[in-house]
């Protein structure tokens, strides 16, 4: 019987992001295309008498290992929901991918954690259940049980898999400062459409042609990050002038990435972006999504 087990889960990037309007709930309704990306968090979960405890190892400052924590959060809501009086569980958490920063990292540690303790415990939920969990811990999350590339609906909840993506490559960039996801749709700076882009993308995915992807990029999100941070805006064009096909903001930002033709120019076009407290990252889309190692 099982007592630990390793998984890594990836970040993911918002090559579309529509923001179609305010709903009665406080939430925005979305139609978005989520793609993961090979940037990943380890995750290793081991059994315990009881309880959840978390381990950040180096953990990046902001980042607390509390009751605060989505990790924490969904291990809880899992041994709530599933799995009653299977004991506890002690986490470590290796992040790599950037907190507050449109990557979706904690939302993937989230379902990273709903799928671990489900493997750990053998509690062979239904996908709809973990799903459901998954939904109610934020927006982002279901995407990741899925990984590859999807069609977000609702909230960005209602996850489509796709089976259009291709290994495409790209360069993330991200300033040192963090963005907070309310603030940047509170600020009335949102560009709101009509939802009619992700469908056309997933045209041009099918050509798996990365100069037309480059050309139908959209994120009704970015005038929001760009005046919050305008060194979004900056980084866009640096981006280009850098030679990437096309840049866009990530999510809710404030990370920026870049199309590249392949990975050797996904290296240099990281090179000339290097400094000034950022991170930068040569990476490429993937068609999986949180792995058991
Ligand atoms: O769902 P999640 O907890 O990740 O959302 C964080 C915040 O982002 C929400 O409280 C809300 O302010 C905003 N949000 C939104 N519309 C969405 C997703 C998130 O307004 N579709």
């Amino acid at each position: 019987m099982t007592s630990s087990l390793v998984l890594r889960t990836p970040a993911k990037i918002n090559p579309v992001l529509e923001v179609l309007g305010p709903r009665p709930d406080g939430y925005h309704e979305l139609r978005l295309v989520f793609q993961a990306v090979a940037l990943y968090d380890e995750l290793v979960f081991e059994k315990a008498a009881e309880g959840v405890a978390l381990e950040i190892p180096e953990s990046p400052a902001p980042l607390a290992a509390d009751d605060s924590n989505l990790v924490v959060k969904a291990a809880r809501l899992f041994l709530r929901e599933i799995g009653k009086g299977a004991g506890g569980v002690r986490i470590r958490l290796q992040k790599n991918i950037p907190l507050a920063a449109g990557l979706g990292g904690g939302s993937s540690d989230a379902a990273a954690a709903l799928r671990g303790l489900d493997e750990l415990f053998q509690t062979h939920a239904a996908p709809g259940t973990l799903l459901d969990l998954a939904a109610r811990l934020g927006s982002d999350v279901p995407f990741f049980l899925y990984g590859g590339t999807g069609l977000g609906e609702g909230r960005g909840e209602k996850i489509t898999p796709w089976e259009e993506g291709f290994e495409f490559h790209l360069v993330l960039v991200k300033p040192a400062a963090g963005l907070s996801t309310p603030a940047v749709y509170r600020s009335g700076k949102a560009c709101y459409t009509r939802g009619d882009r992700a469908g056309d993308f997933r045209q041009v995915l099918r050509q798996k042609d990365i100069r037309r992807m480059a050309e139908h990029l959209f994120n009704g999100l970015e005038p929001a990050a760009q005046f919050l941070l305008p060194e979004t805006a900056e980084l866009k064009e640096g981006l280009l002038k850098a030679g990437a096909l096309g840049a866009l903001v990530s999510g809710s930002g404030p990370t920026v990435f870049g199309l590249a033709e392949d990975a050797d120019q996904a290296r240099r076009i990281a090179d000339r972006l290097e400094g000034g407290g950022r991170t930068v990252v040569a990476t490429k889309a993937v068609s999986s999504g949180i792995q058991i190692l």
